[in-house]
């Protein structure tokens, strides 16, 4: 995802710019670009791909003495990863970097556009240094001016503008996404991560949300909470957890807040990557994937016929290449992949293709094969995921999806706007629901002792549930190298029931809100031949030997991913508990790029 570099030095400032910007290159990015101001002289570079490209473009470029620089790395969401939509954004005599998402900024841009403001890019971020320098025209204070561009936006952001009338400082903004300012001997630091102040910053400040100002070289001190910086670069990136995959179970609720930005609102669902014609004379759906995203392929098969009544069929992508599946031109094929590259969605796309359907990709690397492909996308946007068991990428498909179910609902007028309206609050909800409260982490983490050993794990639930259950004994299988099977629950009697013992642990999928008394039955049949059951619900459940309890919610979608974070961290504190390296599963790859 974006990242933000900033410095305020005698030093030469692109080398600080870009050292910084390769720090945070494992986010991912697809635009990378620098501004400096020195001398009087405001010089901006940008390119498009590697920040190698963005090296050669500055050339021979230096900035020595005092002067300042902002510099930024961009993944791509309002516009395509171009040199003109990459950061800096640039208006007269101004530059400014963000991270995050302006909600607002149509209406800011329509306003501007009347003032004479002519546009060069199709960013949100460009109308915040335009907006800037529109209120400088009432105001000789670059301050004021920035504090009241700053009150005019709505969304998320981390901002740095720099400006030839105030040579000497940096204006900063944050709401929503992290930014950082760090003071060093060779001067003042900004970065949206630790990584890229490591070595040079030995005092920091993370600010709060609301934080407005400006720095130069005088008034760090007078930042609230000055810390000392960890130095140590790997543990940066981790940003202080043990493993990247916890992490990312932990990012979930910001990467999820980002998956909605600008498509969920109060006015409504909206899928700007999409021709507002793109489901016309669809009757069905065809999804295929492999793995995780396979679950999440499974779970939307639930949202799409509950919500959309549309028939929905979902396809492993090995199985669907080879199978003669009869394919109909009113067919959508929704190809989904966290990494865009794996050779048997590929494939599989490919061969929809060639049996003329319409395609789109849910995916979260803009520019993958999988994307280039397919007639239409719709992004992720998890950011870079380091874990091999995916965890983040999975939350912000089953979001993805479920916001395409609610858009096609609505748009075969299923849904009334009261109907939409408690959609659009539910997902809001569910987000909330993936924050990680350290007591639940705490109650997993010993818990998790007592699941080191046994005969093998049944992971059972009904309905979305169900490929929810897969998915629990799929991240348990990876990373603690345990037998462990998702079973519809309704089904255990048909034959698994059978091993039932002591030694078989049953992770209990128990939502007060979806089939909670069907559930409730099949798993006292479990519980009545000795099954180990540790059940996850807001609700008491006598026959179980253990709890875990998830918040009381208000609709089963929340109850699923406050459900889906504890069966995460389960697997993951199991896995730590015998000894495994979470991060790198013995056999398992990050991308498949074979069949
Ligand atoms: C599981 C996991 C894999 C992937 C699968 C598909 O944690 O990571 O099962 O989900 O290999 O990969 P993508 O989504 O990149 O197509």
């Amino acid at each position: 995802m974006c990242g933000i570099v900033g410095y305020i030095g005698k030093q030469e400032k692109k080398e600080i710019l870009i050292n910084g910007l390769k720090e945070l290159e494992y986010r991912g990015y697809d635009s990378a670009g620098i501004a400096v101001l020195s001398d009087g002289e405001l010089t901006t570079f940008k390119s498009v791909g590697r920040i190698c490209n963005l090296e050669n473009k500055c050339g021979d470029f230096v900035s020595n003495g005092f002067g300042l620089g902002i510099a930024h790395t961009r993944w791509a969401t309002h516009g395509k990863p171009t040199e003109a939509n990459a950061h800096p954004q640039m208006a007269t005599f101004s530059n400014v970097v963000h991270n995050g998402i302006i909600e607002n900024y149509q209406e800011i841009k329509q306003s501007l556009e009347k003032k004479g403001h002519s546009f060069l890019s199709q960013t949100d971020t460009e109308v915040i240094v335009r907006l800037f320098e529109e209120n400088l025209k009432d105001t000789k204070s670059p301050l004021t001016a920035f504090e009241k561009t700053i009150a005019s936006l709505k969304g998320a952001y981390a901002i740095l503008l720099i400006t030839k009338l105030a040579p000497d400082r940096i204006f900063y903004a944050k709401s929503g996404s992290p930014l950082i300012i760090g003071k060093g001997e060779t001067g003042i630091f900004f970065a949206s991560s630790d990584a890229p102040l490591i070595g040079y910053a030995q005092k920091v400040c993370y600010l709060e949300d609301g934080a407005v100002g400006y720095m130069d070289m005088e008034c760090f001190e007078m930042l609230a909470d000055i810390k000392m910086l960890e130095q140590n670069k790997v543990y940066a990136q981790k940003e202080g957890f043990r493993y990247f995959m916890e992490k990312e179970i932990y990012e979930q609720h910001k990467v999820l807040l980002e998956t909605m930005m600008g498509r969920v609102s109060e006015e409504g669902i909206f899928l700007e990557s999409l021709a507002p014609d793109f489901f016309d004379g669809i009757t069905e759906i065809t999804i295929c994937a492999c793995g995780t995203s396979y679950h999440a392929g499974m779970s939307a098969k639930y949202l799409l016929e509950r919500l959309a009544k549309i028939k929905t069929q979902v396809v492993i992508a090995s199985e669907f290449r080879y199978a003669g599946s009869v394919m109909r031109p009113s067919e959508l094929f929704i190809a989904i992949s966290q990494s865009g590259e794996t050779a048997d969605t590929l494939e599989a796309l490919k061969l929809a293709k060639k049996n003329s359907l319409k395609t789109l990709a849910i995916c979260n690397i803009d520019n993958s094969s999988i994307v280039r492909e397919s007639d239409g996308v719709i992004l992720t946007r998890a950011g870079i995921e380091k874990g091999v068991a995916s965890t983040k990428a999975f939350a912000t498909q089953v979001m993805v999806l479920w916001i395409l179910s609610v858009y096609i609902a609505h748009q075969k007028g299923l849904l009334d706007e009261n109907a939409l309206k408690e959609q659009i609050t539910s997902m809001l909800q569910a987000t909330k629901a993936t924050e990680v409260s350290p007591k639940l982490h705490e109650r997993l983490k010993r818990l998790s002792k007592r699941y080191l050993h046994g005969h093998g794990f049944f992971f059972i639930g009904r309905d979305i549930f169900y490929p929810l259950a897969l998915e629990g004994a799929l991240k348990l299988k990876e990373i603690s190298y345990l037998h462990a099977e998702g079973y519809p629950s309704g089904e255990m009697k048909h034959g698994p029931i059978a091993l039932a013992d002591s030694l078989l642990f049953t992770l209990a999928l128990l939502p007060k809100h979806l089939l909670y008394d069907k559930i409730k039955s099949n798993v006292e049949e479990l519980s009545a031949r000795d099954a180990t059951i540790c059940a996850i619900s807001s609700e008491d459940f006598e026959s179980a030997d253990d709890m875990i309890y998830i918040k009381p919610a208000s609709d089963y979608m929340e109850e699923f991913f406050a459900m889906m974070v504890v069966l995460q961290l389960l697997a993951l504190e199991i896995a730590i508990k015998l000894g495994n390296d979470v991060d790198m599963p013995r056999n398992l790859a990050k991308s498949v790029t074979v069949e």
